[in-house]
């Protein structure tokens, strides 16, 4: 994949050929003359190296060395040079230029210093990603889970991740959007370009498209140099917008043209500017209930659905509960230094019932609370649970593979004697009658199911004493 774009600037047209002669087989090559064209090249389509002559018929080599560098301090230029022209050389290294080759070439030593060049610049950008996932301070590469609905899921990643198709991941908050939006990125080709989110929600309408696509110099009062945008920064890597539903109506046409278009045009600008970037988005809204409404265009809605990865909330695959919470659990005690290492059955139980509304997110926050407040026990015990995990859902869904066929029966009619004991004011034979049975079998059912007063005596003062 020619995957990285040079450009060359040299006014002989001789040494433009020699050079595109060398470099056009591995990268994608652009020549200009002069320092106007090269300027209006960079501007325009996504650099990732210069070649630069020394001496120019415009502008002198070494001022539009320091014109790049101020602009673009990330691009790296290598300057060509007369061996006649050495003392310059050394002021163009102090302004900044990565290296510099002297003619005639030696090409072997040309690649190398080229793609020695690119390289650095690759794993500057990888470095600076990675020093923002650790200050994120967790892991984003390990997935956990292998319930049928998210390995269906998983299934569909994998398999659209290689190719350069739009991706849209749908799921409610905390189901792992951005985990999978980062693995799609990881499992690319594009692995080493970078990923760039964007928080569609978190930016103001009228920032927005500035934002994206970036700005010129002189765009409006205040913009006293050229801004890149998100689609710069991403290059040929992989763009996120996540919670694609809060953009702005102004900004879905403007995104709507890149899909199709695969171009764009930066706040104050002219110039039309090719972009390679891959596009991922999420959302935990209904996309689709939106366009309905009006509040999300159609025609942006199907490009981006290209293949949708649908994340299913943690309720609709509960066997997984017990993996993630381990997983966090080992996690978060070796971050916190918690000696708090296992999840007790009945705990776990109580796990598995509860409806987390907040997903993942809400089951990792959880865990991470328990491994702090609990440092010195080694298991996590029910009675650490909030007060949520304790309230009896009846109608919290069941499935096979969570409980024992004889567990989810005891819970159940546990569940009933509780409820028909606490009606009938912890009467008995009242109980009893309520459940359609007798006391001596209630009795024994009470035993066996080691129900005690205390589950069924209100925990509030009873409300005869309450009334005046
Ligand atoms: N399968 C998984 N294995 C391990 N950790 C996971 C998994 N899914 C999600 N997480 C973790 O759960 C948390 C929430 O995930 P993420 O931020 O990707 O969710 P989201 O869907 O983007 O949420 P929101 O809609 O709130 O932005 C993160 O800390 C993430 O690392
Ligand atoms: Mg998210």
């Amino acid at each position: 994949m020619k995957n990285k774009h040079l450009l060359i600037v040299d006014d002989e047209a001789s040494t433009r050929e020699s050079l595109r002669m060398v470099f056009e087989k591995d990268y994608a090559v652009s020549l200009a003359t002069s320092a106007a064209e090269a300027r209006q090249i960079v501007a325009r389509s996504n650099i990732d190296l210069v070649l630069l002559d020394i001496i120019m018929p415009d502008v002198d080599g070494i001022t539009f060395l320091h014109e790049l560098h101020t602009e673009y301090p990330d691009l790296p230029v290598v300057m060509i040079s007369a061996a006649s022209s050495v003392k310059r050389v050394v002021e163009a290294m102090k302004e900044g230029a990565w290296d510099y080759v002297t003619k005639p070439f030696d090409v072997a030593e040309l690649r190398h210093i080229v793609s020695r060049a690119l390289e650095n610049s690759r794993l500057r950008r990888k470095l600076h990603e990675l020093q923002c996932e650790v200050a994120e301070e967790f892991p984003v590469d390990r997935i956990v889970g292998n319930a049928p609905l998210f390995a269906q899921a998983l299934q569909v990643v994998r398999k659209a991740a290689s190719t350069d198709s739009t991706i849209l991941i749908i799921g409610e908050s905390g189901t792992g959007k951005e985990l999978i939006a980062r693995l799609v990125h990881r499992l690319s080709p594009r692995r080493d370009e970078p990923f760039v989110p964007v928080h569609c929600g978190a930016i103001p309408e009228q920032l927005m498209e500035s934002e994206l696509f970036g700005y010129e110099k002189g765009a409006f009062t205040g913009a006293d140099r050229r801004k890149p945008g998100r689609f710069d920064m991403a290059g040929s890597g992989t763009i996120f917008f996540d919670e694609i539903s809060e953009t702005p109506h102004s900004a879905q046409v403007k995104l709507l043209r890149v899909l199709q278009e695969r171009e764009f045009v930066r706040v104050g600008g002219s110039e039309v500017v090719r972009t390679d970037a891959r596009i991922v988005a999420a959302t935990a809204q209904n996309l689709e209930k939106l366009v309905e409404q009006g509040r999300f265009r159609r025609d942006l809605f199907y490009r981006l659905s290209v293949v949708p990865v649908r994340l299913p909330p943690l309720r609709n695959r509960r066997e997984d509960i017990p993996l993630l919470a381990q997983y966090f659990l080992n996690y978060f005690g070796r971050k916190v230094g918690s000696r708090l290492s296992s999840i007790d059955r009945d705990a776990m139980r109580l796990l598995l019932r509860y409806d987390w509304p907040g997903n993942i997110r809400e089951l990792r926050n959880l865990i991470e609370r328990m491994a702090v407040l609990h440092r010195d026990q080694d298991m996590l015990q029910p009675e650490f649970l909030p007060e949520e995990f304790h309230v009896q859902n009846l109608f919290a869904p069941l499935h096979a593979g969570t409980f024992t066929l004889e567990e989810a029966v005891n819970d159940f009619e546990r569940h009933l004697v509780i409820d028909a004991l606490k009606k009938a004011g912890g009467v008995q034979t009242r109980a009893a009658e309520l459940l359609g049975t007798t006391r001596r079998i209630l009795k024994y059912r009470i035993e066996k199911l080691n129900i005690q007063p205390q589950d069924f005596r209100p925990t509030v003062s009873s409300p005869q004493k309450e009334r005046p």
